[in-house]
């Protein structure tokens, strides 16, 4: 059984996307933990809700960048933590974290990487300039974490088309069936040890 720290910045539906699974026994993990950036977001409601700890840290509440990483550090370590999943979370990871959790933390991106990621591509931004570039297909990306923004190793893609008409909103929505469907499954692939990195390229073992 895994521990599992989520990362969420905001509303947290896929924080509770993956949740109702392990509610529901379908993955071996559970989480011991949500961490936001924020004081209050939405994903802490939900995370209250099953009495599931929350924790703000935040860049600004340290004296130095070295206090910030240590209270992250040891706010994981106080729980055991073997996975973290980025949910909706917004901040760049500190180096330190990721190499203290090597293809052990997780994020999902709602496009197809490397097109519309890195700084400032979240959110509806993301969506808007799909529409705008006038592609006709986007999508999903899960990968590994490392220090800079949606750039590690792929675990999964999946595609959307976009139809001539769709709104960003619209595009939001289909992707985020996509993320909702996807982030617990590969969840439960790496809470059963599933998913290999060999050489730098994503092995995901046939069930
Ligand atoms: C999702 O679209 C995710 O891909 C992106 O941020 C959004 C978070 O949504 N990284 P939610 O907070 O899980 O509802």
């Amino acid at each position: 059984m895994l521990n599992i720290a989520v990362f969420a910045s905001g509303r947290g539906s896929n924080y509770e996307a993956i949740q109702q699974k392990i509610d529901k026994g379908n993955i071996n993990g559970k989480v011991v933990c949500v961490v936001s950036d924020h004081a209050n977001p939405g994903v802490f409601e939900r995370a209250k809700f099953r009495n599931i700890p929350t924790h703000t840290i935040n860049r600004k509440q340290f004296k130095s960048g070295d206090d910030y990483v240590e209270k992250l550090l040891n706010t994981l370590a106080d729980y055991n933590t073997d996975l973290i999943i980025l949910a909706g979370y917004l901040k760049l990871i500190p180096t330190p974290l990721v190499n203290a959790y090597p293809h052990r933390m997780i994020n999902i991106h709602p496009a197809l990487l490397p097109n519309f990621g890195g700084k400032g591509y979240y959110g509806m931004n993301v969506h808007r300039a799909v529409v705008e570039s006038g592609v006709n297909v986007t999508g999903i990306t899960i990968h590994f974490v490392d220090e800079k923004y949606d750039n590690g190793s792929v675990i999964l893609q999946k595609e959307v088309k976009v139809e001539p008409g769709d709104t960003p909103e619209m595009v939001a929505e289909k992707v985020l069936k996509l993320e909702h469907k996807y982030f617990p499954e590969v969840v439960r692939l790496l809470c059963d040890h599933k998913i290999k990195v060999i050489k730098n390229k994503v092995v995901i073992e046939n069930e």
